[in-house]
């Protein structure tokens, strides 16, 4: 078996650059076969790499002999080496043809077990997730999620954020204790984290403003689009911050990811099928009373104080056009972290955090709020919801040295990907999505 270091530097150029290039070019090119057709004596492949795909002919009198014999062995995902003449096809996807000369299997594939007759369900599709992600829609959603991730770093490089990293086996739970995942700690109880954000809130003291990019886990019992167990999230902190400027820096980060994809990966957004302006900002906001009249507009109640229901935010989401933030949530829908407008006012406890919803019926993509610096203000609050301060012992004790009034957020990078490409269900921008029902492949 050869060791294919043959085909090191041997490749003239990627797909994408061999369609933006002149005809009449030699180009060398690498890929897989994703489909093909004869027709007569032509054989008509479609190459893929990992930028684009482009129409391979293979015909008689001007491919080689050894290029005419291999091609019988080209089957659907067939790694293959072309060699050939670029030329103009207005017929061609991409408007550009090879016109092979020389065509070697690199490595042959066996019958493509993905059919159209043999798709009988989603279910099939993710059964055999480890091969369909090599779809068109599939790559083109994950190469805009690879762009969203480095857009987001520029973003925040831009900003002078420094990167942190957070352990993602803790004790404490952030987002409470009704979707955590525990595991045996050699005898201990530990959990897989929910959030990074009290390590984010250490990290501020020492480094002022930072961010963190990394997995999170919810042991989610809910079966619904926008759902997964792991699934990864952008937060950030910022020290002398307020929730004002913590909904500025929301809406800068989604304005300037969105604009970055636009501008770069129009030729997925088009494979997705997918329209959409980037949003301007500011964003609009509206106040948790306002979703509750929007909601009764649409005959859903829910009384002051509760969450608001998925179905709700998807409806009052469907009237928007670009992202919008619901302010003003009431503190028994929050977490017990989150400052409130005036600690005083026992009967109408509103915090001051906000949620960033994608409009279209989307949904929730972002949280983020003000937390409480104030060590007594903190104890009092954790004690007032049945909390023990001991399991959030070093959480409080960060109040006692130095700690000024602080924000952040969390985005997740699954429901903003479903959101910019358009999709249907969550899953479909993990390559390898974990929910209730799957932990295969
Ligand atoms: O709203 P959440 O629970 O907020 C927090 O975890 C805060 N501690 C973040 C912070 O302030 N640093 O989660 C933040 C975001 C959600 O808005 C959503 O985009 C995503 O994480 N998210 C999920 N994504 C997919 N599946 C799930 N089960 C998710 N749960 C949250
Ligand atoms: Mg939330």
């Amino acid at each position: 078996m050869s060791t294919g270091s043959k085909w090191i530097g041997w490749r003239t150029s990627s797909v994408v650059e061999a369609l933006a290039s002149n005809s009449g070019n030699r180009l060398r090119l690498l890929g897989w076969v994703t489909t093909r057709a004869s027709m007569g004596s032509v054989v008509f492949l479609r190459l893929r790499d990992g930028t684009a795909q482009i129409q391979l002919a293979v015909k008689q009198g001007i491919a080689s002999p050894a290029a005419l014999d291999a091609v019988k062995m080209a089957t659907q995902e067939s790694a293959i080496a072309v060699e050939g003449l670029l030329r103009e096809d207005a017929r061609a996807p991409g408007g550009k043809e090879l016109s092979v000369t020389e065509l070697t299997i690199v490595a042959g594939a066996e019958k493509w077990p993905i059919t159209k007759s043999a798709i009988k369900s989603a279910s099939f599709l993710y059964d055999l997730r480890h091969l369909s992600i090599r779809g068109r829609k599939a790559s083109a959603t994950m190469r805009v999620r690879s762009t969203l991730v480095n857009s987001t770093f520029e973003f925040f490089r831009k900003k002078d954020f420094w990167l942190i990293s957070a352990p993602t086996l803790v004790q404490a739970a952030v987002e409470g204790g009704a979707t955590l995942f525990s595991l045996d700690y050699f005898g201990k109880i530990a959990h897989l984290s929910q959030s990074a954000q009290f390590y984010e809130e250490a990290a501020i003291a020492a480094l002022e403003k930072v961010f963190i990019f990394q997995p999170a886990f919810r042991a989610e019992k809910s079966k619904t689009p926008k759902h997964l167990t792991e699934f990864w999230m952008i937060e950030a902190e910022q020290a002398f911050a307020t929730q004002e400027d913590n909904m500025t820096l929301q809406e800068d980060l989604v304005a300037y990811i969105a604009q970055q994809v636009a501008e770069n990966r129009s030729a997925d957004l088009l494979t997705l099928g997918r329209k959409y302006s980037p949003p301007e900002t500011p964003f609009p906001r509206i106040s948790y009373d306002e979703v509750i009249e929007m909601a009764e507009s649409h005959k859903i109640g829910f009384e002051w104080g509760e969450d608001v229901p998925t179905e709700a935010e998807r409806l009052v989401s469907l009237s928007f056009e670009k992202p919008f933030f619901i302010t003003k949530y009431p503190l028994s829908a929050r977490s017990f972290y989150h400052m409130a407008e005036d600690e005083d006012d026992t009967n109408r406890q509103v915090t001051l955090s906000a949620d960033l919803i994608a409009p279209e019926g989307y949904g929730e993509i972002a949280t983020g709020g003000q937390r409480i610096h104030d060590y007594d203000a903190l104890r009092n609050r954790i004690l007032k919801q049945n909390l023990d301060p001991e399991s959030l012992k070093w959480y409080l004790d960060l109040r006692k040295y130095g700690m000024p009034p602080h924000s952040g957020f969390g985005i997740g990078l699954e429901r903003t990907t479903r959101w910019i490409c358009g999709l249907k269900h969550i899953r479909m921008t993990s390559l390898f999505p974990r929910t209730l029902t799957r932990i295969y492949p």
